[in-house]
């Protein structure tokens, strides 16, 4: 096969299996790779580079095996379509567990597995799992290679699919393995669809365990490592993301001192030149990706992306915190991302870009529900169905995504690799919230904002498996993605006052672009609109933009928000910045039901800070 150089032969217990030439001197890592390679018993080992040459080859043989539709390379040029099986569509959270010593430790927020039981368990599962496979051996890094907080993993998997995602989305190939050298340190990240191939079997164009019970994505934080199972979807299988940047990484960071976050990184660049780096946690598909890439409808103002899913962030020489995006691209949500919501985004996936589970045109092109351009007359869902927009069905599943490279986003910002990562002066949390919660509220001050955070909650969408549009608590946009207990994750919050001087910490901001009226109709036009929010915050940053303190925040003044060429009924304004009193005293109730489940763990300084809310607003 062409992708192969030299061939050596593993003898694994029963066969041997070729391999090419391991692109590196690590000898812990050659060991690992023989024992998992002995363990799923592949019938090939691959070392990826990364390069151009491999990623071709990668893709032809997914072109030939049924995975990949070549998508017309005019239209859209190096870019192919993927379609998974219908179990296997989102991430999986009831069967995600973190595997540390003591329920305790990974807390309420967490499913938690003994170690020990759930390594016995994998070991059965891993065995000759990867049978008529190849198994790739990924190196990859999170964070540029010379920040001072950047992570090699090493991911071994058996899904093509997996490798040509995962070359997008991280720094991956032989500048990582040349930076392991003889004897670096790797994250271990086992992944495998669960689909062996007896001797003749044709394999099927997504290989995966269908039974949602069998599926297994596992974090071994005390190790640290990662073992999933079963899937070959996002974040169950491109480890780099989820698992490691974030699940992984939140139990690292609080040993060491620094945040890994679910927000997305943005520089905002006022009509005077000033510069502002902003970073905002929202709950899945609340439009991270859109705000991070924004088209301000205010004049002269400009937004620059960094990032849109993940921030890792530490105090700096100067004690300001600085926050850096460890991915190399972005894992979009398909529908919905149109020339209105998103133009950016639309041209970041123009080329050289993977689409799964979006519909398939006549020509050869894709499409999505909500995409602002009409649907073809017809075409191929994302089942592989003959499809027409009069079937009532939608054609696009709705977290179907695209996979694209940041360094295509036309407004990627300049230190967008920068290893020290950009100082910020605001962090945003938010949500999906159709009543109560204003547009935007500022933080009295850290705590209060900690207090904020830990009280995100956001209607449910389709971003993990679940009953969609109910509201569900997700402090900090984090509940499916930190590694450990979320008490302790509240209090980790509340150190930073202590870890550097509080006046250097960002201002704290609650934004909500999702109020509804009566009627159920939007209240606030989102989008580039979000521009005169952010135009606001960075006021309140400079001590200029006026506010109203009230029992909640400081809201915006009435007049402090600029409207210019906005219309708008003075009515909704009022809406979206008033304190609903009774909408509050529910929030209030429902915030402490919440923090009822982290038991006496919960820091005292947040229950406080429920008390005063209450007390505040009478
Ligand atoms: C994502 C998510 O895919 O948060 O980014 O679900
Ligand atoms: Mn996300």
């Amino acid at each position: 096969m062409a992708l192969f150089g030299a061939l050596f032969l593993i003898k694994s217990q029963k066969s041997c299996m070729t391999t090419n030439t391991p692109n590196t001197t690590n000898k812990n890592l050659i060991t690992w790779v023989q024992q998992m390679a002995g363990l799923c018993q592949p019938d090939s080992v691959h070392w990826c580079d990364g390069s151009e040459a491999e990623n071709q080859s990668l893709c032809d043989l997914m072109v030939k095996s049924g995975t990949f539709t070549k998508l017309d390379e005019k239209k859209r040029p190096g870019s192919y379509l993927a379609r998974s099986h219908p179990s296997d569509v989102a991430r999986v959270e009831d069967r995600t567990f973190i595997c540390a010593k003591t329920k305790e430790e990974v807390g309420s927020n967490n499913h938690w597995a003994d170690p020990v039981a759930m390594k016995a368990e994998l070991m059965g599962l891993f065995k000759g799992c990867m049978k008529g496979r190849t198994l790739y051996v990924i190196p990859f890094a999170m964070g540029p290679l010379e920040s001072p907080i950047c992570k090699i993993g090493i991911e071994i998997t058996d899904s093509p699919y997996v490798v040509t995602n995962m070359r997008v989305m991280t720094r991956m190939g032989q500048a990582v393995m040349d930076k392991l050298g003889t004897d670096g340190k790797f994250i271990p990240c086992m992944h495998s669809v669960g689909a062996p191939l007896q001797p003749g079997q044709k394999d099927v164009a997504w290989p995966c365990e269908p039974d949602p019970k069998k599926k297994y994505i596992c974090h071994f934080p005390d190790e640290p490592s990662i073992w999933s199972y079963g899937s070959g979807y996002g974040g169950n299988a491109l480890l780099g993301k989820k698992c490691l940047a974030l699940r992984i990484a939140s139990t690292v960071a609080q040993r060491e001192g620094w945040m890994a976050e679910h927000m997305l990184i943005l520089g905002l660049t006022s009509p005077a030149g000033k510069k502002y780096y902003v970073a905002a946690a929202f709950p899945s598909a609340c439009g991270k990706t859109n705000l991070a890439m924004m088209q301000p409808t205010l004049p002269g103002w400009k937004v620059t992306t960094l990032g849109d899913d993940i921030a890792w962030i530490r105090v700096g020489k100067d004690g300001r915190l600085w926050a850096m995006n460890p991915e190399t691209g972005f894992f979009g949500v398909a529908p919905g991302t149109s020339a209105k919501s998103n133009p950016n985004a639309l041209t970041a996936c123009a080329k050289n870009t993977i689409f799964t589970n979006v519909v398939l045109t006549p020509d050869n092109d894709i499409w999505w529900e909500d995409m602002g351009v009409p649907a073809p007359a017809k075409g191929i869902d994302w089942e592989g169905n003959e499809w027409t927009p009069a079937s009532g069905k939608k054609g696009a599943h709705p977290n179907s995504r695209f996979t694209a490279p940041a360094s295509q986003c036309p407004v990627i910002d300049p230190d967008w690799q920068n290893p020290e990562g950009v100082p910020l002066s605001a962090i945003l949390f938010g949500g999906r919230r159709p009543s109560t919660i204003p547009l935007v509220n500022e933080a009295f001050d850290w705590e209060h904002g900690v207090f904020m955070g830990s009280a995100c909650g956001s209607e449910t969408t389709a971003a993990a498996l679940g009953a969609a549009g109910v509201l569900r608590r997700d402090p900090f946009a984090m509940l499916p993605f930190c590694g450990y207990n979320m008490a302790d994750y509240f209090a980790h919050w509340l150190s930073f006052a202590k870890r550097t001087d509080r006046s250097k910490l960002p201002k704290v901001f609650f934004v909500n672009w999702f109020r509804r009226s009566a009627e159920g109709k939007f209240l606030w036009p989102g989008y580039g609109d979000n521009s005169r929010v952010l135009k606001w915050v960075c006021e309140r940053v400079e001590g200029t933009g006026k506010a109203q303190t009230t029992a909640i925040g400081n809201v915006p003044a009435k007049d402090a928000l600029d409207l210019s060429g906005l219309e708008m009924p003075a009515a909704n304004l009022d809406e979206l910045l008033k304190v609903d009193k009774e909408g509050w005293q529910k929030e209030i109730a429902d915030v402490a039901t919440n923090y009822a489940k982290f038991g006496d763990k919960l820091p005292k300084a947040l229950s406080e800070q429920l008390e005063g809310l209450k007390k505040r607003l009478g």
